[in-house]
């Protein structure tokens, strides 16, 4: 009887903590375990407030893909979506099935309404992993980042109707060993709504949303407040630092004003401009004077090669100086043999002159 006694707090521990691994078990599925009968999870990537995001194998198609525990909002929007330079939506699930029971704790309903949504394995790696571990990214790159992101933007806002992405930021862009930007997480994108004052609900990450979906003058957000975001990343990836930040302290001002040329400076600006009004009105116009820009860019980078070029030519005179010394050398040696040749004869003429005459 003591005894066991004893052994109840140990007891009493174990039985808690199997609880809390059953706890975890429903809430978090660990590594191995095969959901729908044929993704097998590998490895937890992100656990955020609106779900978990997994690597897994398609143990059928024997391929990496990426599994997501989301809103059902989030499948049925990405399921819709074709383009190079989104992420390709493979299969979605409820909750329900994934382990083949609804799980304790879900209604019916609640248990639809969170899925596991089955998209591409994107290789690569963020915009803020890669700036992170590269540093910022030089201006002519960095326009041509941004007119990648313009064209999948023209795409999302050309639909009928238009769906406002609302996210946009570089942990949610995937930049591929080839260079292509490829965007993810649809998690808060919207369809737009005509007649609609405001947003139903007012998501988006500080620093990168614009005024209308995430300050104190809250409209419906519409395509331009993509544009505002999208200029906040052009910020991130000159700089490296928070646009935040930038937003908020001189310093940051100030290395954006170091990082970027004047005119792609201006564009910025407008981007992100409070007034929607006030910016670009579209991601085809922005796309436009990005475009100009790169000519620019171009440009300044033939003249820059071709001042160069020049400047070697320039280098080059040390040739030319030693090529006029040898001239220089051949005309003396010349007028050298000249004069021994005149002399030579000069002494012939007088020895045969003197043979002569004796
Ligand atoms: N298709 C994919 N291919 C490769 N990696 C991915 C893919 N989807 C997501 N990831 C990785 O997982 C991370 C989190 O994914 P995601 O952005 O979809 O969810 P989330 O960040 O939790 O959502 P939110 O941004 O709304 O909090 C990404 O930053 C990226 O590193
Ligand atoms: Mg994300």
């Amino acid at each position: 009887m003591y005894q066991a006694l004893q052994e109840l707090p140990s007891a009493a521990f174990l039985f808690l903590s199997c609880i809390v691994t059953k706890l975890n078990m429903t809430e978090i599925p660990q590594n191995g375990r095969l959901i729908n009968g044929r993704y097998q999870l590998v490895r937890l990537l992100k656990k955020g407030e609106m779900g978990e995001v997994y690597t897994a194998k398609d143990i059928l198609l024997r391929d990496f893909v990426i599994i997501k525990k989301t809103r059902a909002e989030e499948a049925r929007i990405i399921s819709g979506l074709c383009h190079p330079g989104i992420v390709r939506y493979l299969d979605a699930f409820p909750e329900a099935e994934a382990f083949g029971t609804v799980s304790s704790g879900h209604k019916a309903g609640t248990a639809l309404n969170s899925v596991f949504l089955v998209e591409e394995y994107v290789p690569g790696e963020t915009l803020t992993v890669y700036v992170e571990k590269n540093g910022p990214i030089p201006e002519e790159e960095t326009i041509g980042i941004g007119l990648q992101i313009c064209e999948i933007l023209n795409y999302l806002h050309s639909l009928d109707p238009p769906l406002i992405y609302r996210d946009l930021k570089p942990d949610n862009l995937m930049l591929q060993p080839d260079g292509k930007v490829k965007l993810i997480d649809f998690g808060i994108a919207r369809e737009y709504v005509k007649w609609e004052d405001q947003d139903t609900n007012h998501f988006g990450t500080r620093g990168y949303a614009a005024p209308e979906q995430y300050g104190e003058s809250l409209a419906q957000s519409d395509a331009r407040s993509d544009l505002y975001g999208l200029g906040m990343v052009l910020a991130y990836l000159l700089t490296g630092v928070d646009p935040a930040r930038i937003a908020a302290e001189e310093e940051g001002k100030e290395m954006l004003r170091n990082a970027a040329s004047q005119a792609l400076l201006q564009l910025i600006l407008k981007c992100t401009e409070t007034e929607p009004l006030k910016r670009y009105q579209s991601a085809e116009i922005l796309a436009y004077e990005l475009k100009k820009l790169k000519s620019e860019a171009g440009f300044r980078r033939t003249k820059d090669s071709e001042q160069s070029e020049r400047a070697a030519l320039v280098g080059k005179p040390l040739q030319t100086a030693d090529h006029k010394k040898k001239q220089g050398l051949k005309s003396v040696l010349l007028v050298i043999l000249l004069i021994l040749g005149c002399s030579a004869g000069v002494l012939l003429e007088f020895f045969f002159l003197v043979w002569l005459s004796s």
